[in-house]
């Protein structure tokens, strides 16, 4: 076997190299000067099983063509199995036609991922697990729950905790946490117009006196976490943390937090972290390279995946 990464997170390949003892392979992926993508592998990978690393983060276009050619690259060097190993899956919030001449643009990069070359994908945390029917090829879709309870356990043992959906669709997601810490669920009736501008209509459930854990899939303009952070302190909640698997935090996010009153977002290094995000001083990552180097080793050597989040 042998793992391979692309540009957008080298940090966590190299985390994940070093939790598999296995360096990355020597391979070029660089831009012509009008940007165009190209990769050149720089030994031999003829009937490998092999891996490429790429999270189609900020600037998803550019990521997502780097992961494109990469496959297309390994393919014709006949490797023997790829699998696109794709720690945060963008595009995945355009899963359905939101309203008429929409795309479905999920479907459209599952599609363009198996065209390209390969023949599995290994994720964490999809925006939605169905997403997971729209490639026709085995999709192993991982979970932060496991590290995301530890960390919380590790915080909050014997005080008034309780777990909080900040909207409905991600009550799966939050309950998965309260099982573990044992903790009750509350849900955020939120409302959302338009992207990135959403608005707390009613808070369903008793947060006063609690510690409140806010836990969702992405961050990214921040509103959902913030605007839920605000509306459960003024409900009488004693503090509030957020656990979000995907830090995407684009445009003014960060210093939204900052100002926010939430006590902590914990993140994930599915996305890598630009400075502002090292620097704030409530926003810390937790990384996920053990759980994805095991579950690299156990997709090789064809063992159970899922036996991970027993
Ligand atoms: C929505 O369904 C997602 O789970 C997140 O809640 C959403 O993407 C967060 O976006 P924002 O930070 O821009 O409110």
């Amino acid at each position: 076997m042998k793992i391979l990464s692309c540009n957008s997170n080298l940090p966590l390949a190299d985390s994940i190299s070093k939790e598999l003892n296995l360096k990355l392979v020597d391979a070029e992926v660089k831009r012509f000067s009008d940007m165009e993508v190209f990769v050149e592998v720089k030994e031999n990978v003829r009937g490998e099983d092999m891996f490429v690393i790429q999270s189609t983060s900020y600037p998803a276009n550019d990521n997502l063509m780097e992961l494109l050619v990469t496959l297309d690259a390994l393919r014709r060097a006949s490797a023997k199995r790829i699998t696109a190993v794709i720690p945060y899956f963008g595009y995945a919030r355009q899963d359905r036609k939101s309203g008429p001449r929409t795309p479905i643009s999920a479907k459209l990069v599952a599609n363009l991922i198996t065209s390209a070359g390969a023949d599995r994908v290994l994720t964490m945390d999809l925006h939605a697990g169905q997403i997971q029917g729209f490639f026709d090829i085995p999709t192993d879709n991982l979970f932060t729950a496991p590290v995301f309870a530890k960390d919380i356990k590790d915080r909050y043992s014997d005080v008034p905790t309780i777990v909080v959906s900040p909207d409905v669709g991600g009550v799966l997601r939050a309950r998965a946490i309260a099982r573990r810490i044992n903790a009750g669920l509350a849900i955020i009736d939120k409302r959302r117009e338009k992207p990135g501008a959403s608005e707390v209509m009613n808070i369903i459930g008793d947060v006063s006196k609690h510690h409140c854990i806010l836990v969702d899939d992405i961050v990214d303009s921040g509103g959902t976490l913030c605007n839920a952070a605000q509306a459960l302190v003024s409900a009488g909640a004693i503090s509030v943390d957020a656990y979000v698997t995907h830090g995407v935090l684009s445009g003014s996010a960060v210093s939204r937090v900052l100002n926010s009153p939430l006590q902590n977002l914990v993140t994930t290094d599915s996305i890598q972290a630009t400075e502002p995000i090292k620097l704030a001083s409530n926003i810390r990552q937790i990384s996920i390279a053990t759980i994805l180097g095991e579950a690299i080793r156990r997709v090789h050597t064809e063992s159970s995946v899922s036996s991970l989040f027993d």
